[in-house]
């Protein structure tokens, strides 16, 4: 039997993603949202795109969340995506009830599934889902990690003029201004980035790469990223639904790993068929560990905020 997913939201993540997902033929897709109409036509488009992209494809759209009974995993995209000006943590008390609400339903339909949050602030969002839905945290991440390294994979191939699949890039921390890229643990078909990128520019692509999501805000001018946010998303699920085991930075809840606990923020996770299944301490210097729970500090204050 094929796996189902199901994506909560129909705005441009979650259908994007359910894109994403129907052409890897990742399995049978249930993409859901409140707005009448829209989860419904978005599927029917993604569905009658099977003839000219070559691929079978298994999608319905529904507003009835038991439709996504049995799922063996839920993508929350769902809440508002940030305009021109906002922090992400501007959407905080919106967003967390969205997401509270999607986590409860999950606890009912889906109670096996393994959770991905995409909403935002995502490192926030991914805790009360945790929180709300009581599974384990194995079976709760949000991705946030695979973005950030992927727009810092992009900004060194632009920077090098080289291929982007040559590239890989570790940005750990929480997704927002606090985020930790490494560039130690970037190569470039295995060698280190640190000897074919000065330093200033390396510092650059940082900053680039912090600045990612409201760079693209900025240019949008009515919503924020969804091409790269849906992939990395994805690429996440195809970890977890094909069991390869892919080491990627996820926000993960921490219990002493990096010597932090009880707050969820971005680290190397291992993802397969259970979900989380180790969450990797890579070496540190004292700069990057501080940065890391300088990151972290940000998150474990800020769930104050929605009374946790
Ligand atoms: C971004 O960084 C939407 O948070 C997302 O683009």
């Amino acid at each position: 039997m094929k796996p189902k997913i199901t994506v909560v939201g129909a705005g441009n993540v979650g259908a994007t993603a359910a894109l994403y997902l129907a052409q890897q033929g990742l399995g049978d897709i249930v993409l859901f949202d409140i707005v009448e109409g829209v989860p419904q036509g978005k599927a029917l488009d993604i569905l009658e795109a099977a003839s000219p992209l070559g691929v079978d494809i298994a999608i319905r759209g529904t507003n009835d969340f038991a439709e996504a009974e049995g799922s063996d995993i839920v993508l929350v995209t769902a809440g508002m995506p940030r305009k021109p000006g906002m922090d992400r943590l501007d959407l905080l008390k919106m967003n967390a009830d969205i997401c509270g609400g999607i986590a409860e339903k999950i606890k009912v339909h889906a109670p096996n599934s393994i959770v991905i949050v995409v909403s935002n602030p995502i490192d926030i969002m991914v805790y009360h889902t945790w929180k709300i839905t009581g599974f384990p945290s194995e079976r709760v991440i949000g991705q946030a990690g695979v973005l950030d390294s992927s727009r810092f994979v992009a900004f060194v191939a632009m920077e090098l003029g080289c291929a982007a699949t040559d590239v890989q890039a570790m940005v750990l921390g929480g997704h927002g201004d606090t985020m930790v890229p490494l560039p130690r643990y970037t190569t470039v078909s295995g060698v280190p980035v640190t000897q074919l990128i000065q330093a200033d520019r390396i510092q650059a692509i940082s900053d680039r790469t912090r600045n990612g999501g409201a760079e693209i805000v900025n240019l949008l001018k009515t919503g924020s990223a969804y091409y790269a946010p849906a992939a990395s998303t994805v690429k996440m699920a195809a970890s977890i639904l094909k069991d390869t085991h892919h080491l990627l930075p996820c926000s993960a809840l921490l219990s002493g790993q990096y010597g932090l606990s009880g707050v969820y923020v971005g680290v190397p996770c291992r993802l397969g068929r259970k979900g989380l299944e180790k969450i990797v301490e890579i070496e540190l210097t004292p700069e990057e560990t501080k940065a890391l729970h300088d990151s972290a500090a940000v998150y474990q204050a800020t769930l104050k905020d929605i009374g946790y």
